[in-house]
């Protein structure tokens, strides 16, 4: 198995304990004055400054702002995947949690998993060798910066329903986003999440069934977090943003990744008993594409057509040519999009 990142811990990292650490921690992005948080935790402001100069030596972003307080900004990476590690085991609901400094998918390595026996895992990698997108094509991301992320669950649907599953996957990630910082992120069939008309977000959904009709599915989720546009070859520059790049600041990847997670497990939970037709409504007010005139490549062919919505229980994209003839497409890329 691929190592993770348990050992490799300096002793200011594994200072984790600390109560100063401990504050940040459970508080990050937001300001606090050193009074608020010396006091809070019953330690003297010069004992307080020590430790927020010796973090940042250690390559903790701790801002100071006069009239404002501290603010935890970023912290170093490997701390961040120990966060994260912690977070997911607090619910004790994953039978394995991987956080792993490099892996070559973190999909490939979950279905690897599911051959071992294993039924509920969640694997985040730093970064990924092989990371796989739609179409056998490549998933880039930058080490250290953006959320690599699978979960392998039980899932009693048909595989028929796997790109409804993406659909639900990807209202999971618009939705966790958009209440937890507030940015307008949408939905983009079939597989994608947009930040102001570029991608933030792709998921690929792998679903295996055994022949006693057991079914179990991989969920594939890429985010970028904290990227920059020269993170990425030449030619994705121009089609791909970050929550950093929107915002203009730090993201916590874990904070990201704890409230995606948690959406998605509620939504699948309410998918599984009541099918797709619960996030109808909610695809038609966060979709991309809905009213937009779009061209398809399905295989060889070209569909041109307005998006009047998805159907109703399988995700498929309902489009509408100019004869009034509609189309249900089940996969497919969107190359071109035009208003009516
Ligand atoms: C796409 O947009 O084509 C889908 C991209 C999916 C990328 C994620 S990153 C985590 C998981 N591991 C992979 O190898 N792929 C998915």
């Amino acid at each position: 198995m691929a190592p993770t990142l348990q050992d490799h811990c300096s002793s200011a990292d594994r200072a984790m304990s600390d109560k100063v650490i401990e504050f940040l921690l459970s508080n990050p992005g937001r300001f606090f004055s050193g009074e608020e948080i010396s006091k809070s935790l019953g330690i003297s402001r010069q004992a307080l400054w020590k430790k927020i100069s010796s973090l940042r030596k250690n390559g903790w972003n701790v801002e100071g702002k006069a009239g404002k307080g501290y603010r935890l900004a970023s912290i170093p990476s490997h701390v961040e995947l120990e966060t994260l590690r912690a977070t997911f085991s607090e619910k004790n609901f994953w039978e394995e949690i991987h956080i792993l400094e490099s892996v070559d998918s973190t999909n490939s390595f979950l279905l690897k998993r599911y051959e071992g026996g294993i039924k509920r895992a969640i694997a985040i990698g730093d970064e990924q060798s092989s990371g796989r997108g739609r179409m056998g094509r490549r998933w880039f991301s930058p080490r250290g910066k953006n959320i690599n992320m699978s979960v392998l669950l039980p899932l009693a649907v048909s595989p028929a329903l796997s790109p409804a599953i993406t659909i639900v996957a990807g209202l999971s990630v618009a939705g966790a986003i958009r209440d937890k910082f507030k940015i307008p992120c949408q939905v983009k069939w079939p597989n994608d999440v947009y930040l102001a008309g570029k991608k933030l977000c792709g998921i690929l959904t792998e679903m295996v069934a055994e022949l006693d009709s057991t079914r179990s599915v991989v969920i594939g989720i890429g985010i970028n977090v904290n990227s920059e546009r020269r993170d990425f070859p030449p030619h994705l520059r121009d089609l791909v943003i970050s929550l950093k790049e929107y915002t203009g600041k730090d993201i916590m990847r874990v904070d990201v990744a704890s409230s995606v997670v948690e959406l998605l497990l509620r939504n699948l939970e309410i998918f599984q008993r009541r099918g797709l037709e619960m996030f109808i409504e909610k695809w038609n007010r966060l979709s991309f594409l809905k009213g937009k005139v779009v061209t398809l490549r399905t295989g060889k062919e070209k569909v041109q057509g307005e998006v009047k919505g998805i159907h109703r229980e399988r995700g498929y994209l309902v489009l509408e040519d100019e004869g009034g003839n509609r189309f249900e497409i089940i996969s497919g890329d969107v190359e071109e999009i035009r208003d009516r």
